[in-house]
C-alpha cells in the first residue's frame, strides 16, 4: 500500500515521491530549440516537490512537430539547451524526464491560442503531414496526410533512435516515448487512422509493428539502468473500447518483452467523433487492468488531482504513479499544498538543499516562541 510521499524505484532510479508532472507542451520554442522559458519552467516544477518531471512532447525530427513552437531533439543545439534543463531539474530534486514523439497527421498546427488548427497550406511556415495513409484527422486538423513509404518508417525510427540517444547524452534519466494523442505512433495502431495492406498495417500485429520496433530500436541505445516509459493511448471512447483495450494489454505485453518498463496509460485521440466520458481519474481503470494483466508498473493522468483520488489509486495499487497535469501549471509547487492536505507540515524532502531544511527549522522555532 503506497502513499504519495513514498519513494518509488524503476531500474536504478528512484523518485522522491510519486507525483509526476507529465509532458506539457510550452509552445515556447524557435526553430525547436528550447530557450529561457523552459530553463525557467521545468527546474520550478521539480523545485515544486514533485518526484519526475517529464520535459514536454519533443519532436525527433523537424515535421514531427506539433506547431512551430514544439521543441525537438534532432540537432545538437536543441540537445545542448537541454542538457541544461535536465541539470536544473536534477538540482531541483526531480529526476529529469522527457517524452520525445512524432506529431504524423496533427503536426503543422497552429498553437493553441491561435486555434489549435492546421496551419493554412500557403502559410510558409506549414509543411507537409506524413501519416500511415493518406487520411486526415478531420474537424479542426483536415488536411491530407503523405502516406509514408517504407523508406520513411524506417527513418522516422532512426530519428526516434537518435533523439533517445541525444536525451541520454543531455543527462535526461527517464524517457517516454509518445504513443499516445493520436500522433504518428498510435495513428499506426489505429483502425482510424491506417489503412494499409503491407506489414505495417491489418490485424493488431501489423498496427502495432511501428511501436514494436520503434521501442525496440530505442531500448538498444538507451541504457539498460534507466526506465524507459511509452505513453500509449489506451481507450479512445469510440465505441470500439473493450476491442481497445484488450489490446492495449495485448501489445503492452509485448512491449515488456522488449524492455518498456512502465506504461503511462492515456487515451487515443485518434477520431474526432470519439465521446470521452470526461469526469474523475477516467483512464484509471483502464491502467489499473493492464498493470494487473500485463504485470507492468503504470502512471496516468487525466484528472487523478485531489488529494482523495491520489490516496485512493495509490493506496489500492491502481496507480504506481500520479501525474498531475493541470495542477502543476496554475501550482508548481503542489506537491507542497498536497502534503498540507495529509497534514504534513514540513514534508522534508531528502534532496532539498540543507540550508533551506535548517532555515524551515529556524522558522518552525521562532513560531514555537
Ligand atoms: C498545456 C498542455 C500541454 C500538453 N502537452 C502534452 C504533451 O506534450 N504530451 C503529452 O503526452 N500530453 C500532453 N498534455 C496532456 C497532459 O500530459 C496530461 O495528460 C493532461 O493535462 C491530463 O492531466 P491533468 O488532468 O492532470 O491535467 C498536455 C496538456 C496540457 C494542459
Amino acid at each position: 500500500m503506497a502513499n504519495a510521499f513514498d519513494t518509488f524505484t524503476l531500474k536504478d532510479i528512484t523518485l522522491r515521491n510519486r507525483i509526476v508532472v507529465p509532458p506539457m507542451c510550452q509552445y515556447q520554442a524557435v526553430d525547436g530549440v528550447p530557450n529561457q522559458w523552459h530553463e525557467i519552467h521545468y527546474p520550478s516544477m521539480a523545485r515544486g516537490g514533485a518526484g519526475l518531471v517529464i520535459v514536454e512532447a519533443t519532436a525527433v525530427s523537424p515535421e514531427g512537430r506539433i506547431s512551430p513552437g514544439c521543441t525537438g531533439l534532432w540537432n545538437e543545439t536543441q540537445a545542448g539547451k537541454m542538457a541544461g534543463i535536465a541539470a536544473g531539474i536534477k538540482r531541483a530534486g526531480a529526476v529529469p524526464g522527457i517524452q520525445i514523439g512524432h506529431a504524423g497527421r496533427k503536426a503543422s498546427a497552429n498553437v493553441p491560442w491561435q486555434g489549435d488548427d492546421h496551419m493554412a497550406e500557403d502559410d510558409p511556415r506549414a509543411w507537409q503531414t506524413i501519416s500511415p495513409s493518406a487520411v486526415p484527422f478531420g474537424a479542426n486538423l483536415p488536411r491530407v496526410p503523405r502516406e509514408m513509404t517504407l523508406e520513411d518508417i524506417k527513418r522516422v525510427q532512426d530519428d526516434f533512435v537518435g533523439a533517445a540517444r541525444r536525451a541520454r547524452d543531455a543527462g535526461f534519466e527517464w524517457l517516454e516515448l509518445h504513443f499516445a494523442h493520436g500522433y504518428l505512433a498510435q495513428s499506426f495502431l489505429s483502425v482510424h487512422a491506417n489503412r494499409r495492406t503491407d506489414g505495417y498495417g491489418g490485424d493488431l500485429a501489423g498496427r502495432g509493428r511501428f511501436m514494436r520496433e520503434t521501442l525496440a530500436a530505442v531500448r538498444e541505445v538507451w541504457p539498460e539502468r534507466l526506465p524507459l516509459a511509452v505513453r500509449l493511448g489506451v481507450i479512445e471512447f469510440d465505441g470500439r473500447d473493450e476491442e481497445t483495450v484488450a489490446d492495449a494489454v495485448s501489445l503492452t505485453r509485448d512491449f515488456k518483452s522488449l524492455g518498456l518498463d512502465l506504461l503511462d496509460a492515456s487515451l487515443g485521440f485518434t477520431t474526432p467523433e470519439a465521446n470521452i466520458p470526461w469526469g474523475p481519474a477516467l483512464v484509471v481503470p483502464y491502467a489499473a487492468r493492464i498493470r494487473k494483466e500485463a504485470g507492468i508498473p503504470v502512471s496516468a493522468a487525466w484528472n487523478v488531482d485531489t488529494p482523495e483520488i491520489i490516496r485512493d489509486v495509490l493506496a489500492d495499487e491502481r496507480l504506481d504513479l500520479v501525474m498531475l497535469g493541470h495542477r502543476h501549471l496554475s501550482n508548481p509547487h503542489y506537491p507542497y499544498t498536497l502534503a498540507k492536505a495529509y497534514g504534513i507540515e514540513n514534508p522534508g524532502w531528502k534532496t532539498l538543499p540543507e540550508s533551506y531544511a535548517h532555515w524551515l527549522d529556524r522558522y518552525k522555532a521562532s513560531d514555537e516562541r
